[in-house]
Order: C-alpha cells, then structure tokens, then sequence
C-alpha cells in the first residue's frame, strides 16, 4: 500500500499511519502549547495547562477522528526536563498519535529525549497512502527566529524525492513569509530562499503549515497553501507593530488531506 516508505526510510527517520489507500486522512495542528515546570506560572494571566487540557478534549472529540495530531513547536515555555515531563501527560491523553517539531523556546535535544521515552514522537516524516508530512527543525541556539541549516534542507528535499508521486505538507515552526506583523516578522525564518528553492524543485508540495505566530494567517504560493495558526494558549494581535495579546481563546487546526491531493483546512477555537 506505501509504495515509497522503504526508500524514504532508508534517507531519513519516518513513520506510517495506515488510513486505506483511497481514504483522506484527518489531522489535527497544534501549536505554541508553552507548558512550563512550574504549574503556577502564566503566560500573559493564562494557565497554558488549562487551556491545552481543553484544546486536547475538543482534538478528542472531534469528527472525523484524526489519523495523527502535529504539534509544531514551543511545546515549553523554557526548556527543561521538568517542564517536558508536565507535558508529557497533555500528549499521552490525545487519542491518536502525535508527533512534535521544536519551536524557538525548546531543546531540541532534550525534547527528544524525554517525548520519546515511551513512544517514538519525533519523526522526519510521517507517511501516508497518498501523503507525506514533513516535519522540519528551525531551531538555533540563542536565536528567537529561525534557520533551516543544510541538514534539515536536504532532509526535506530527501522526503520530497521520496514522496514519489504522493502529496506533500511541510511543517515547522517558523514563518518563510512576512504576516505583516513588523516585530513578529524580525523572527521569521531567515532563509526562506533556500526553503522556498528546494520546495520549487517538486510539484507535489500543497501546503506549508507553522506555528509561532499565535495568530491564523492564510496565504499561497505558486499553487502551495501557505498556514500559519493560532496557538492552544494565548493568541497575539495581528498586523501588529509591536507584542499585543488578544483576548481570544485557544484553537487548533483541521486538515483533511483528499487521497486526489486536495486538502481542506479550518481553525476551531475552544471554549475554555
Ligand atoms: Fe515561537
């Protein structure tokens, strides 16, 4: 049924979900969770527990039921074991499985370490009859924004070859393109050339979905679906020139991924 998955295997870590060949595929994003080891901390007055905890039973409850949920980036407010371990739990009570990308508050190392513990969290690719999701780093060290180094490049460029025939979403944290937000677009991604160069390479790449801006932006590029989505905490004002929180409440997206490679997308919001 994957016709591909043993040669992209062989390039860089993947791992198969099994919706039959003719079937969409469902998936739920989640992003910017910031959970923090100390549970009385807030974030602009909100106890992100609360919040993901809501988002998570909404993700649960919804229909169709997912195939897997993507969580892309910030999972921590600051990095540390303490603070991964509280999340921990969040991930293992989701209904379906869950795969995680670093976001500029993470450890990428250490969010691996601990997400892994007891199931395998952190793949390159996940892979489908018809689909390949990609999940990318943008993580650097000291940095707010974000970089695709060589690696992660040629990891994405890898899975596109290997996709063959099937659809491409490509995920990371960061933003290649500007959301119009002057102090949110200081730390996008700062080589969207060479993100964008690789992408141009193949035909089969339908959308880019990130997190970090704790906002829903859409948008497209020659035909590819460019998303950004609000955060399952505290949601940020857009077309802003300066850090504004909106009193808006916590969200997650949908993707149904059409086994012809159309796909379908809507941000739900969460009553907490
Ligand atoms: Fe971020």
């Amino acid at each position: 049924m994957i016709r591909y998955s043993y040669a992209l295997m062989t390039i860089v870590s993947s791992v198969v979900i099994n919706p039959a060949l003719q079937d969409s595929v469902y998936v739920i994003q989640l992003t910017d969770t910031h959970i923090s080891a100390d549970p009385a901390t807030r974030f602009a007055g909100v106890d992100t527990d609360v919040t993901l905890a809501a988002v998570v039973k909404a993700a649960n409850r919804h229909a169709p039921r997912p195939d897997c949920v993507l969580v892309t980036g910030d999972l921590v407010e600051a990095p540390s074991e303490a603070a991964y371990l509280r999340l921990l739990p969040h991930l293992q009570s989701i209904s379906a499985p869950v795969y995680c990308l670093p976001g500029n508050h993470d450890e990428p190392a250490l969010l691996r370490s601990v997400l892994n513990r007891d199931r395998g969290r952190t793949p390159k690719v996940i892979e489908t009859a018809q689909w390949i999701i990609v999940m990318l780093d943008t993580w650097e060290s000291g940095n707010d924004g974000g970089r695709l180094s060589k690696g992660e490049l040629e990891t994405l460029r890898c899975a596109l070859e290997g996709a063959g025939d099937r659809h491409a979403l490509v995920c990371l944290h960061h933003p290649p393109v500007s959301i119009r937000s002057p102090w949110m677009d200081e730390m996008s991604l700062a080589n969207p050339d060479e993100f964008f160069a690789v992408l141009d390479e193949f035909s089969n790449v339908r959308a880019v979905a990130w997190g970090h801006i704790h906002q829903e932006f859409e948008s497209e590029r020659n035909g590819v679906l460019l998303l950004g989505s609000p955060s399952t905490c505290v949601q940020f004002a857009p077309c802003a020139n300066e850090y504004i929180v909106v009193d808006e409440p916590p969200a997650y997206r949908e993707f149904e991924l059409g086994s012809d490679g159309r796909l379908r997308t809507r941000v739900h919001h969460v009553a907490v």
